[in-house]
């Protein structure tokens, strides 16, 4: 219609007042396009990024904030308790494969969170998120969200080939399926930040469901080496860990991270079942799961941690040429 701002408008950075054409050109040039993607930083990093004064960038967050409550796509700041039950509900599930495992975590993995799986070697964590990165891609109604996924390699480890067997396996197009895979492989740890800003753009571009980052910790704990580096590294993984949160709130995503376990035999006080990363990581993910390898070869047991939603539990599930699976499936 004439004369009415289209919605896509209300949401570009330029439809906020007070920003003219140089402070858009600022925000775009720092990669911030949308007024959910102010929604990402703080004021101080914004500013940090820009150049534009922290003062005016607090002024941009907040008008954002309050643009987005009425546009209803931000919960408001005080909620009744069924308002926030309504919320939940909207979040959307995409099954791991394996019932059992479903069953553990409510459903599936979750959109608006990160979702932790950590273990030792060889306990699945890689298999989760390919057999995740095939499933997403499902129509809702076989447990997908019948989107994409951007896979974040940190170690190398990504596989077209496994993609292509687990597609298979479930009755998928695999050469669809690897077109809708966006891989990432970071050489260090300030690349693997940087992607992590690029990551609003590409979730929008390929319509994106699901963000595997495989493994999370593991760079920082490589690169960061020794005690005297150890509040330098906390402080990256601190931001790192807080931007993932963000992007998975805002853009409706299913955020999930592999982790290691502390076993260093130097270590004595190094607890193997215990994941890397202490209380930043442990405060920033929404929920944990530990990964444990049975006598059976290819059967795992997960249980999730410290959850204020799970009670206790343990669930066990199968890796077969289909992925992750139930036992006997
Ligand atoms: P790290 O990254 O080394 O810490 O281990 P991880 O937890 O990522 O282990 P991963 O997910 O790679 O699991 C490895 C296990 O999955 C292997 O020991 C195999 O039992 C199984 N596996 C891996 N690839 C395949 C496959 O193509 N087919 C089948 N059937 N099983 C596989
Ligand atoms: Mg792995």
């Amino acid at each position: 219609m004439t004369g009415e701002i289209e919605f896509d408008e209300m949401l570009d950075v330029s439809s906020l007042k007070g920003v003219g054409d140089v402070t858009a050109k600022k925000l775009r040039e720092a990669g911030i396009n949308t007024i959910q993607d102010l929604m990402l930083y703080s004021p101080i990093y914004i500013s940090e990024l820009t150049g534009i004064p922290v003062e005016r960038a607090e002024k941009l967050v907040l008008q954002a904030y309050e643009r987005l409550k009425d546009l209803g796509l931000a919960p408001p700041d005080f909620a009744s308790a069924s308002d926030i039950m309504e919320r939940r509900k909207a979040r959307k599930y995409i099954t791991t494969g394996s019932h059992n495992l479903d069953e553990l975590l409510k459903g599936g993995v979750a959109t608006q969170a990160v979702t932790e799986f950590y273990g030792e070697f060889g306990s699945g964590k890689t298999q989760i998120c390919h057999t995740l990165a095939v499933n997403v891609q499902l129509p809702e109604e076989q447990g997908g969200l019948g989107k994409g996924a951007i896979y974040i390699d940190t170690e190398n480890t990504f596989s077209p080939d496994r993609i292509t067997e687990i597609a298979y396996h479930r009755g998928l197009d695999p050469n669809e399926v690897l077109k809708r895979i966006i891989v990432g492989t970071p050489y260090n740890t300030v690349i693997l930040l940087n992607m992590v800003k690029k990551l609003p753009e590409l979730i929008k571009k390929y319509d994106v469901g699901f963000i595997a980052i495989d493994s999370a910790v593991g760079p920082f704990r490589a690169e960061y080496l020794g005690r005297g580096r150890l509040s330098e590294r906390q402080q990256l993984l601190n931001r790192f860990m807080h931007d993932l949160v963000r992007i998975a709130e805002v853009y409706d995503v299913a955020v999930v991270i592999t982790n290691q376990v502390q076993e260093r035999p130097d270590v004595i006080f190094g607890d193997p079942t215990k994941p890397i990363g202490g209380h930043v990581v442990a405060h920033a993910v929404t929920y944990r799961i530990y990964l444990k390898k049975s006598k059976r070869p290819n059967l795992r047991i997960a249980s999730i941690i410290d959850s204020p939603e799970h009670p206790p539990g343990e669930a066990v599930f199968a890796i077969t040429e289909k992925g992750v699976t139930d036992p006997e499936d």
